[in-house]
C-alpha cells in the first residue's frame, strides 16, 4: 500500500476518495512538470529559411516561441502558420530590422519590460547579398545584421537570459570565416560581399567563445548549419544548393533543446562534417587568439554598449 493511502486511511477516507485525491496530486505534478519544461525561446530571422523550420519544430514541442523578422506582415503570417500547424498557441511575433541598431535596442528594451526570462536564444537572422551595401550608419550590411545586431541584442538581453533555465545561446556562424579587418567593421573600408560575410561570421564566432568564457550562467555554441542549404539566401547568392534546409534546421533544434548538447559550451559545431549531422570542430584560428578577441571585444563594448 502506498504511503499516501496509509496516511489517508488513518483519516477514515473511503477508497474512492483516496483514489480521487491521488489522481489530483498526480495531475498537479504533471502540470507543474509541463510548465517547467516549456522553454521561452527566441529565434531571430525566423520568417524564412532554417530559422522558420527550426521555430516550427520547437513550437511542436509546446515551447513558447518568439518569431522575429524585419517585415511586420510576414511575421504575422508566419506566427499564424506556425500556430495552426503546431497546434501551439504560445507563439508570438517580434519585429525589428536588424540593419538598424536603433530598432534592435527598441526591441530589446520592450522585451526587458515584457518577459521574465529567456531559456534559448538562437541568433539566426543573417544576410549575404543585399540591395544596398551599407546601412544608414555607414556600416556594411553583413557586419551590421550578422554580427553587430546579435551582439547588441544578446548583451542587452543578458538579464533575461540570466533568469533562464539552463540557458543556451546558439549563434549562426558559417564555413566561410575570414580574418577581420577592423577598418571594414568600422565602415571605413569597403569589402566584397563574400569578404564581409566571412568576416562577420568569424566575428560572431569570436564573440561566442568570449561570451561562453565571461558569462558562466549560459552555454554558447557557434554553428555552421551546413553549406549551401536550400534557402532564399543561397538561391539569391548561388542559384543552386547542396543540401536541404531541414539539415540546418534540425541541428539548430538539437543544439537548442536536446539533452545531448546540454553540457557543450564555447565550441564550434560544423554541420558540414557529416552526411546527416556534423560534429564539433575547429573554427578559424583567430577564434582562439586571445589578443584578437580582446581587440574585437573592447571595440564592440566601447562602441555599442
Ligand atoms: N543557408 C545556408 O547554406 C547557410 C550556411 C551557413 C550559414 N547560414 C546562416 O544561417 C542563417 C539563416 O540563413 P538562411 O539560409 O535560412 O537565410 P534566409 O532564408 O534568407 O533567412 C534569413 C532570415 O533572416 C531574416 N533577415 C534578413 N535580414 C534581416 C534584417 N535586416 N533584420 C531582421 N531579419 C532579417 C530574414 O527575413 P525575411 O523573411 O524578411 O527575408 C529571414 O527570416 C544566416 O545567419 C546565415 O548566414 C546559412
Amino acid at each position: 500500500m502506498k504511503l499516501t493511502s496509509i496516511l489517508f486511511l488513518s483519516f477514515n477516507y473511503s477508497k474512492n476518495e483516496i483514489e480521487t485525491i491521488q489522481g489530483c496530486v498526480w495531475f498537479y505534478s504533471l502540470i507543474k512538470r509541463f510548465f517547467k519544461m516549456r522553454k521561452t525561446i527566441i529565434v531571430t530571422g525566423s520568417t524564412d529559411g532554417i530559422g522558420k523550420l527550426a521555430a516550427m519544430r520547437l513550437a511542436k514541442d509546446e515551447h513558447e516561441v518568439y518569431i522575429h523578422g524585419r517585415n511586420a506582415s510576414k511575421v504575422e503570417k508566419v506566427v499564424s502558420e506556425i500556430k495552426i500547424e503546431s497546434g501551439n498557441n504560445h507563439i508570438y511575433g517580434l519585429v525589428a530590422d536588424f540593419s538598424n541598431l536603433n530598432t534592435v535596442e527598441d526591441l530589446s528594451n520592450s522585451l526587458l519590460k515584457k518577459l521574465k526570462k529567456i531559456d534559448v536564444l538562437i541568433n539566426n537572422a543573417g544576410v549575404f547579398k543585399t540591395p544596398v551595401h551599407f546601412n544608414s550608419d555607414g556600416l556594411d550590411m553583413r557586419f551590421a545584421v550578422n554580427f553587430i545586431a546579435p551582439f547588441v541584442f544578446t548583451e542587452r538581453l543578458l538579464p533575461l537570459l540570466r533568469n533562464g533555465n539552463q540557458t543556451r545561446i546558439i549563434n549562426l556562424s558559417s564555413a566561410a570565416q575570414a580574418t577581420i579587418l577592423m577598418e571594414a567593421l568600422k565602415g571605413k573600408v569597403r569589402l566584397t560581399e563574400n569578404d564581409s560575410y566571412a568576416q562577420s561570421k568569424l566575428a560572431l564566432t569570436m564573440w561566442s567563445f568570449n561570451l561562453a568564457k565571461t558569462q558562466n550562467f549560459c552555454h554558447v555554441i557557434a554553428v555552421n548549419p551546413g553549406s549551401l542549404l536550400n534557402t532564399n539566401m543561397v538561391k539569391e547568392a548561388y542559384g543552386h544548393h547542396w543540401s536541404s534546409a531541414d539539415k540546418g534546421a534540425n541541428i539548430l533544434y538539437e543544439l537548442a533543446v536536446s539533452d545531448a548538447y546540454k553540457n557543450r559550451n564555447g565550441e564550434y559545431f560544423d554541420n558540414d562534417k557529416g552526411e546527416v549531422k556534423g560534429e564539433f570542430s575547429q573554427a578559424h584560428p583567430d577564434a582562439y587568439n586571445a589578443l584578437k578577441i580582446d581587440e574585437l571585444m573592447s571595440y564592440m563594448h566601447n562602441q555599442y554598449l
